[in-house]
């Protein structure tokens, strides 16, 4: 079975994948990392992200490694470990930047396509129910309140000690959502057959046992 999870930043996708991959034993796919290692790698190698050619090609010869388990994942582009490195708020906008590319989708969604293949995975992003896995068994749309996804993130990069302010958290997500769900190619968007899950007003617990209930249904 696959089990796509969708929706913007700070829904509570990857506390939810995460924990129905471990409690199915299905494998975990973050395909938000592989984009943000893509911009790493931009950034890293002080291409102007205007350069979309020069990224698509980048997108395309890079080697990008999802190892290790669901709670150990770690991220490698072409045998560097980007683990923590990637999980900036200045990768986060400059991800999204990348993701917009044609090229650099083509060549992420072919790994993932791959990655998938097998089946028993849960794969998070933006695009999975509708581009990369259009018929997968289960679909998630994952929602919340702006405030309450601004709040989630404030909070995660506070205890991370790298939390600009309240504003500056809700501004990089609004602007984030904005430039996800208005690009041209495979925009954040819901899959018609997907079920749409607003989080703000549940605890996870109560959103998985939500989507494990959905599960068993389709098994
Ligand atoms: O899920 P995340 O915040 O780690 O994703 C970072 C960016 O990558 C996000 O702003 C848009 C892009 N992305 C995408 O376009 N498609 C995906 N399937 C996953 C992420």
């Amino acid at each position: 079975m696959i089990i796509a999870i969708d929706g913007p930043a700070g829904a509570g996708k990857s506390t939810v994948a995460k924990s129905l991959a471990r409690r199915l034993n299905y494998l975990y796919i973050d395909t938000g990392a592989m984009y943000r290692a893509v911009a790493w790698k931009v950034l890293t190698d002080e291409i102007e992200l205007e350069d979309t050619t020069r990224i698509g090609l980048l997108a395309a010869e890079s080697h990008i490694e999802l190892q290790g388990s669901v709670d150990e994942m770690r991220v490698f582009i072409d045998d560097r470990e980007i683990t923590n490195e990637i999980r900036t708020p200045q990768i986060s906008q400059a991800a999204s930047i990348v993701s917009a590319i044609p090229a650099v989708r083509r060549s992420l969604v072919a790994q993932q396509q791959e990655m998938g293949r097998m089946g028993n995975v849960v794969m998070e992003g933006r695009d999975i129910g509708t581009v990369v896995f259009p018929r997968a068994e289960v679909k998630i749309f994952l929602d919340a309140s702006t405030e309450a996804r601004a709040h989630r993130r404030f909070a995660e990069e506070a205890q991370k000690g790298m939390a600009a302010s309240m504003q500056e958290t809700r501004a990089a997500i609004e602007s984030r959502d904005d430039r996800d769900s208005s690009r041209a190619d495979s925009p954040l968007l819901q899959a018609e057959d997907a079920i749409y899950i607003d989080t703000s007003n549940f605890t996870i617990e109560e959103v998985i046992a939500n989507i494990l209930a959905i599960v068993s249904q389709k098994a």
